[in-house]
């Protein structure tokens, strides 16, 4: 296990009604509140409502309209209201884009220069307005981590930036919000969640009993509860068990210890910033083929766990045989939630295939990986998937 910093500081205020408790986790940092939201959802459930009235002490500016893949210009007008209003805390209510969004906007209040510089360059982030998020959708563990996403759809790009200065102070995670959630946002928002852990559950790292064991809990959470809270969206048990296991998945517990870059993900960001497609459906069609192109010799015993502890498939003598069963059990589970498995269903051909992968092996640092890829390695991914 290498040595690892840990320190996952955002206070969670997790539960039923717990939005009672936004004015004490706002209030604390000031009274000049930037208010930032997505397309309308929490408008249509209730949510906008509550803020304000809970929030009655309090001067609320408003930047609505944050787009799934929040682009840069969003960033940009929500860096120039912070400075025109002197924002004291940013409140972020929606799901991973709207929370994303925010976090770079707080950089952005204390940075002179563009801020398309702190998504590129994640060293020129210092100091970050508080950020506080009410969370809506179980999926990218924003509520509680350091990272951020960021498009600039002009030049076709999609990456990550990080600080741990960006971590929320505070989040709240009440798992009724969930209920609203389109079916597809909740099956894309599971594949996101079970990503994450993929990433870190996949790596060279061996000695890392408890990280591992902490995975496959959270992988068996997923896959318990995901069909559940479909079928029955209003199931608060699934709902608040998603919800948990979103913010479990990527607060740094699962990957502490265990270096190596991540592969699915940098992959799919390439597809985003090409098709600006569903971030969760990206890496459930991308998912079950990269784990059919890495499986070998040295891999199939990280297979073989995870056929045995995650999915519990009756033991086979063949470790290959047991090790697809996983994968094939994987992808069934995608198509059973409902999300399309091939690129031909969501409008991507194998036009930029060549640029997407390069540029996912040198920004994704790809040679790092649990098994290294190269360009070519992840043109023949891609082409598994059309
Ligand atoms: O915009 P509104 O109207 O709110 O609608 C949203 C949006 O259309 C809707 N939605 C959210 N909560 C809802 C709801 N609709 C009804 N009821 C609710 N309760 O869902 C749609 C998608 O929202 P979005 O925020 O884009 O989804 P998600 O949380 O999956 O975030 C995806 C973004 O996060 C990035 C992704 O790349 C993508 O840009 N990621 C961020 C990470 C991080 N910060 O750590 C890590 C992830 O790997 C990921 O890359
Ligand atoms: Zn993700």
């Amino acid at each position: 296990m290498d040595n690892f910093i840990f320190n996952a500081y955002t206070k969670i205020y997790f539960g039923k009604g717990m939005i009672k408790n936004l004015p004490e986790a706002i209030e604390v940092h000031g009274k000049n509140v930037l208010l930032v939201y997505g397309g309308g959802s929490i408008k249509r459930n209730g949510i906008y409502d509550e803020v304000k009235t809970l929030l009655s002490e309090c001067k609320i500016i408003e930047l609505s309209g944050v787009d799934p893949n929040p682009r840069i210009e969003t960033v940009r007008e929500g860096v120039r209201l912070c400075k025109e209003h002197q924002i004291d805390v940013i409140l972020a209510a929606g799901g991973g884009s709207v929370i994303d969004c925010a976090k770079v906007i707080g950089a952005g209040y204390y940075y002179d220069g563009d801020a398309w510089d702190l998504v590129v360059e994640p060293n020129k982030i210092t100091k970050v307005l508080p950020i506080v998020t009410i969370l809506t959708l179980a999926a990218t563990g924003s509520e509680m981590n350091k990272n951020a996403v960021i498009s600039n759809m002009a030049i076709n790009e999609k990456l990550g930036t990080g600080s741990m200065n960006m971590i929320p102070q505070a989040s709240i995670l009440d798992p009724e919000y969930l209920y609203t959630l389109p079916a597809i946002q909740t099956a894309a928002g599971t594949a996101d969640i079970m990503s994450h852990i993929f990433e870190n559950y996949f790596k060279k790292e061996e000695d890392t009993f408890i990280q591992n064991k902490l995975a496959e809990g959270l992988l068996e959470t997923c896959i318990k509860y995901c069909p559940i809270a479909l079928k029955e969206p209003e199931n608060y048990e699934a709902r608040a068990n998603l919800m948990w296991a979103s913010t479990l998945a990527l607060n740094g517990l699962v990957g502490a210890g265990k270096p190596g870059s991540w592969t699915c993900h940098p992959i799919e960001h390439e597809l985003s910033a090409f098709y600006d497609i569903t971030h969760g459906i990206g890496l459930a069609i991308v998912t079950p083929r990269w784990m059919r192109h890495i499986l070998n010799e040295q891999t199939v015993g990280k297979f073989v766990a995870y056929a045995k502890n995650v999915w519990h498939l009756p033991e086979m003598t063949d470790p290959f045989a047991y090790a697809n069963a996983a994968i094939d059990a994987t992808e069934e589970f995608f198509k059973n939630c409902g999300i399309p498995m091939t690129f031909s269903e969501i409008g991507i051909n194998e036009e930029h295939f060549e640029v997407m992968a390069e540029k996912a092996v040198r920004i994704g640092g790809l040679g790092e990986a649990y098994v290294p890829l190269t360009k070519e390695d992840v043109m023949s991914i891609l082409n598994m998937c059309l």
